[in-house]
């Protein structure tokens, strides 16, 4: 297992001006799951329901309060490791702009295997290598101010790239992008999941964005309250709005096509399985 989360539960102290502790708030309350190597799970839930909190976890930015995080078995607590886990587990976070500190994009890339203590001659060959396969080798020397923010957060996956991590956290890393930048961002990391067999764990607010997963965790309240595949979680209308979350508007059309008598197999997530099924029925007719 990559990832193993045994019962862990998160308390956030929340301190007043004095400094003094005026309220506890557990953020996670015994997170259950287990993320194998090459997965490329999703996690998704309501606004507060934990989903950053854990994710903060798996690079030991946050110890457990209760409960065992092992990240390849090392136990997220142990000290000595930190630097193991932290590299062989990188975070994207949402907005870009705070993720990216130095003014030229090959300089940006390198501060990660710096601060890694990789010798200074092997950088520039990580750099290199992390930028091409993020598709921005063209823009080595540009300033990142003046790219695009789907630009920009492939400039972020880059730095973490180029510190070989197994994994990627990718923690809403579209939010904040227009739609061709979050199909970018997409297609990168499911390219680093395929091709370079990169764990990939996203945590995202947009539903279609899931549908493409191994497979997906549905948090609330700092639990995990189901899983399964995307067509496990996505079939489960009700389930879904019980936790505050939509389907994926397909999933909504086929709903609503078959109340109106149309029959459609169970399964229909994506826009080409919809007209794939829909061509089948005009065959039919
Ligand atoms: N630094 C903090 N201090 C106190 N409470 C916090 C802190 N950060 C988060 N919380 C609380 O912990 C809970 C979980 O927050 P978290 O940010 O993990 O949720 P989330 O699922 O990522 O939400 P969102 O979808 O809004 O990003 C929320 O109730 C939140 O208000
Ligand atoms: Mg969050």
């Amino acid at each position: 297992m990559f990832v193993k989360s045994e019962k862990v539960v998160f308390d956030y102290h929340v301190q007043n001006e004095l400094g003094e502790i005026e309220h506890t708030h557990r953020a996670l309350d015994g997170v259950e799951l287990n993320i194998k190597k090459g997965d490329f799970v999703a996690i998704i839930g309501h606004n507060g329901s934990g989903k950053s909190t854990f994710a903060k976890h798996i690079n030991a930015l946050l110890l457990p309060s209760e409960g065992t995080l092992y990240v390849k078995e090392m136990d997220t607590k142990d000290d000595a490791k930190l630097w193991d886990i932290r590299s062989s587990a990188g975070m994207v976070f949402q907005n870009p702009d705070n993720q990216i500190i130095a003014t030229i994009v090959e300089e940006d890339v390198a501060f990660g295997p710096e601060n890694l203590g990789v010798p200074s001659e092997k950088i520039a060959f990580h750099v290199e290598k992390a930028l091409s396969t993020v598709d921005m080798s063209e823009y080595a020397k540009h300033s990142p101010n003046k790219l695009s923010g789907g630009q920009k957060q492939r400039i972020a996956i880059a730095g973490v790239l180029a510190m070989h991590p197994e994994c990627i956290i990718l923690d809403e890393p579209t939010a904040m992008l227009d739609p061709s930048g979050r199909s970018e961002v997409l297609d990168t990391i499911h390219y680093l999941n395929k091709e370079e067999n990169i764990t990939i764990i996203l945590i995202t607010h947009y539903m279609e964005e899931a549908v493409d997963a191994d497979y997906i965790y549905v948090m609330k309240d700092g639990k995990i309250s189901f899983e399964g595949t995307p067509k496990d979680v996505f079939v489960q209308v009700n389930k879904m709005k019980n936790v505050g979350l939509d389907v994926p508007q397909i999933v909504e059309l086929a709903t609503l096509l078959r109340n109106e008598g149309v029959s459609l197999s169970k399964d229909v997530l994506k826009v080409n399985e919809m007209v794939e099924e829909l061509c089948q029925l005009k065959l039919e007719n």
